[in-house]
């Protein structure tokens, strides 16, 4: 047992799991982790024992007790670091002063991004195609730029069939199992969903290219050790899911998502959400708030249909429906039907603002956007249930 308690996990005969457990954090940069993260950093015990990635910065003690339970961590030869983010290098630098390893590597733009954060020289660069030798084991390296920085690599531990992942297959999901076939598979999908849709969406293509390309290699994989949340050993699930959520195909599922002040805007969101719904789509009706805008995201992930709604105040959007828009913007969820409703009061913005943003998102538009003076009349409401068969119809069509 370890000074602190924390013990490493066994992952295979000569692979352990030295990470941390991270019960407390609900916000990792504007995604809600209402349950928790892990950041998983492994242990390989070659002839040159090797530590790939390490942890959030105040995480640096459960790391190296785990590390500790092993073995004494100054016989540590090498550190891979696969990708910068510093929920994965924050105890880096601390780390390398006090382990002195002989060597430490990272992508070659990860070697640049290691020193434009922690200054840190002499780290060694590893491409694609590069093998590391760790004496009786073998590390093959390949770069997998911008999923999700330029930075990201992946490894695979030739003689285990043991893929190092890093951020891909991943999700924040903090639990006392480490593998993910001893967790509840509704929760797994749940959870890498909300992952996909908040982290690697705009990067579909890529990860389609991946796929690919680990197909085209005939890698085999055994083990599949992520950065945060469980391992895979068996039922490899999130690998068919991430195959299916890359492609982004129009579906008949339609989010209608509004802000409101006195509940005009709302009446209009429920009235669509009906013609929506009696027209056969399957409708999420999601207030900003409550709804947080990163589980707005993972509900448009497999969505064929959206609509915005908010007021306009002070000559604007509400301001948790321009939240919304810019992140969303940001994570370019395609093929959706869609349009933008609101209620104002005398100048009434919002409505053109939103249409911008959709636009600028790619969403296809139908019909008009629904602007209703204070108070939807019932002649109003009709019109807004209107809207939601009129979307439904579309998304229909782009669905085939
Ligand atoms: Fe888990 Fe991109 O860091």
């Amino acid at each position: 047992m370890s000074d602190h308690g924390f013990e490493a996990v066994r992952i295979t005969d000569d692979v352990w799991w030295v990470g941390a457990t991270d019960w407390e954090i609900r916000d990792f940069h504007g995604y809600a982790t209402s349950r928790g993260t892990t950041y998983n950093a492994y242990l390989v015990m070659a002839d040159k024992v090797t530590l790939l990635d390490t942890v959030k910065a105040p995480f640096r003690h459960e790391m190296m007790a785990r590390i500790a339970s092993v073995i004494d961590p100054k016989k540590v030869d090498y550190i891979v670091s696969h990708h910068t983010e510093m929920d994965h290098t924050g105890s880096l630098p601390e780390t390398i002063r006090e382990l002195e390893p002989e060597k430490v590597f990272a992508s070659p733009m990860g070697v640049k991004a290691l020193k434009a954060h922690f200054e840190l020289e002499g780290v060694e660069p590893l491409k694609t195609g590069d093998d590391l030798s760790l004496g009786n084991r073998t590390l093959k390296l390949m770069e997998t730029k911008m999923l999700h920085w330029p930075d990201s690599m992946v490894s695979y531990l030739v003689e285990e069939k043991l893929l190092f992942s890093q951020d891909g297959f991943g999700m924040h999901l903090a639990s006392s199992e480490r593998f993910a076939d001893e967790l509840d598979p509704a929760v797994l999908r749940s959870e890498a969903a909300k992952y996909y849709a908040n982290i690697l969406l705009p990067y579909s293509g890529l990860i389609t290219g991946l796929l690919g390309t680990m197909q085209g290699l005939g890698l085999q994989v055994d083990v599949l050790c992520p950065d945060h949340g469980p391992v895979w050993r068996k039922g490899f699930d999130v690998i068919d899911w991430y195959g299916e959520w890359a492609q982004q195909k129009p579906t008949m599922k339609a989010v209608v998502t509004y802000a409101t002040m006195w509940r005009s805007t709302e009446k209009m969101a429920h009235a669509a959400a009906e013609g929506l719904a009696a027209s056969g789509a399957s409708v999420k009706v999601l207030p900003v708030p409550p709804s947080h805008r990163s589980d707005v995201m993972t509900e448009l992930l497999d969505a064929g249909g959206l609509l915005v709604g908010s007021p306009t105040i002070n000559n604007n959007m509400f301001p948790t429906a321009a939240d919304l828009l810019c992140y969303a913007r940001g994570l370019k969820p395609k093929n959706l039907v869609g349009q933008v409703f609101g209620s104002y009061g005398w100048s009434g913005e919002a409505c053109k603002q939103m249409g911008a943003e959709l636009d600028g998102m790619g969403v296809e538009r139908v019909g008009e956007p629904l602007r209703v003076n204070y108070v939807p009349t019932d002649a109003d409401l009709v019109k807004c249930r209107e809207l939601g068969t009129q979307v439904a119809q579309a998304m229909k069509e782009k669905a085939g």
